[in-house]
């Protein structure tokens, strides 16, 4: 058997959540490969909205494993919180959930560091999650990370001591007034700690194989998304993980050539949260339609998300750096009543009309070229047949499928697990 992947195409909260709980059915096992507590998936269903930051979506079906991978970091504070809301829905997660041992842990000090770090940069600030995301992967590669296999040996808390007081001492280095109570915030961190113990640290490559060779299936879930990747994405605007699919190979153990379908799943629009470049953005009151009908604010910060076109000259990047193979749109519900749809196809650049992503996409370089579609009227959202979607609706999915060259297989139009459209 495969693996297969569903990523994020643009700059996260695409939707991923929604779409790994409606396909869990067809899964065995559903493993985050990357990220940490920064992802904010969302899910509906039966009238109630569910947000996981490091648990995989598929913890709400019976039968999915569900996995946290190596390439994750999780922070056990965050991660206990997560746990407590599922049991208050009487959802049996002991069972269904497995850590990897070589996941790497967040430790308070990483959090403040990356608050630290976030203030001295001023006005050039990355726009974090404030998660401690940067700092834990920038330990991590240090060679000084904590991992949750080291829970099981019994000097793990004098490493810990001595990461601490480092990190305590570069916090100091950013020369920036940080208030914070140590002793409160590593309180919560040991108690969190006692609770993850109770999840099982497994060795989560072999798992995998072992699975695989007996034939079962598997969804690498990602979080954030291709245009964040650490490599690939706006550069430093990014997160600290590759987010594209070399990661999940990397982030959980499976050979390339172990890697079946590959779904990227985009908004019919495009979203931004935090700094950096977005060439498509919008300041007018079509962004803000997009903004309020979309309540598209993060599932993590609640900040409000920046609003744009769909950006085809990116998209198109994120298919290519994947090898997607199938597409997945979200969100067609929010143009509903836009008269007129318009689509990045090229930029101009230096003088020059291009249609791959340079290096540098900030304003002063790039300026985005459109095309224009005409929009629907319909509310999209009562619907549940592909037969029943208006024909300006099928347009811009035949003119985006043929300037991707991939099928879009699933077109959302509502939050919810059952406005879900197959084609
Ligand atoms: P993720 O991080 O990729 O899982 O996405 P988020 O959960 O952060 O953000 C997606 C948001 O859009 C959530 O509030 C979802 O409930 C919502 N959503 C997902 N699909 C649709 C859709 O087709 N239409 C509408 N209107 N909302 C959607
Ligand atoms: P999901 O999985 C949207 C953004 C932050 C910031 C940058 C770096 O829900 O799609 P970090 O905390 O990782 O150091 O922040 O990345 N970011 C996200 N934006 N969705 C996410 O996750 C994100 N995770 C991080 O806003 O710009
Ligand atoms: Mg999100």
């Amino acid at each position: 058997m495969a693996v297969d992947l569903l990523l994020g195409l643009q700059w996260g909260d695409e939707g991923k959540g929604k779409i790994v709980d409606v396909l869990t059915s067809n899964y065995n096992i559903i493993a985050r490969f990357q990220g940490g507590p920064n992802a904010g998936h969302t899910l509906v269903f039966n009238g109630q909205k569910h947000v996981l930051h490091t648990i995989p979506s598929g913890i709400f079906h019976d039968d999915a494993v569900n996995l946290v991978g190596n390439g994750v970091v999780i922070d056990p504070v965050i991660f206990k919180k997560e746990l407590d809301k599922l049991a208050e829905q009487g959802v049996d997660y002991v069972s269904k959930l497995k850590i990897s041992r070589k996941a790497h842990l967040i430790l308070p000090t990483h959090r403040l560091l990356d608050a630290a770090s976030e203030t001295a940069k001023g006005k050039a600030k990355i726009g974090s999650t404030l998660k401690g995301i940067g700092p834990t992967y920038m330990d991590k590669t240090g060679r000084n990370g904590i991992r949750v296999g080291d829970l099981e040996l019994d000097d793990w808390k004098i490493r810990y001591r001595n990461l601490a007081n480092k990190h305590e001492a570069m916090i100091g280095f950013h020369n920036v007034e940080i208030q914070y109570d140590l002793d409160e915030l590593e309180a919560e961190f040991f108690e969190a700690i006692e609770v993850l113990k109770t999840i099982p640290f497994i060795d989560s490559e072999e798992y995998i194989f072992n699975a695989l060779e007996s034939e079962k299936t598997i969804l690498a879930e990602g979080a954030q998304g291709s245009l964040l990747d650490i490599d690939f994405g706006t550069y430093p605007y990014v997160t600290s993980s590759n987010t594209t699919a070399a990661g999940a190979c990397i982030g959980l153990g499976v050979a390339p050539g172990k890697i079946g379908d590959v779904f990227g799943i985009f908004k019919a629009y495009t979203t931004r949260v935090g700094s950096g470049p977005f060439p498509t953005e919008l300041f007018d009151k079509d962004g803000e339609t997009m903004g309020r009908v979309g309540h598209e604010f993060g599932a993590t910060t609640g900040r409000a998300r920046r609003c744009g076109w769909l950006d085809l000259v990116a998209l198109k990047y994120a298919c290519q750096i994947n090898g997607v193979t199938q597409l997945m749109m979200m969100k067609a519900d929010v143009l509903s009543g836009f008269k007129r749809i318009k689509v990045c196809t090229a930029y101009q650049y230096k003088g020059e009309t291009i249609s791959h992503l340079p290096f540098n996409i900030e304003e002063k370089n790039v300026s985005p070229v459109y095309t224009e579609l005409k929009g629907w009227k319909a509310d999209l959202t009562g619907m549940n047949k592909a037969e029943e979607l208006p024909e300006e609706l099928n347009e811009y999915i035949h003119f985006l499928e043929k300037e991707l060259g991939i099928p879009i297989k699933i077109v959302s139009v509502g939050p919810d697990r059952e406005q879900t459209i197959f084609r």
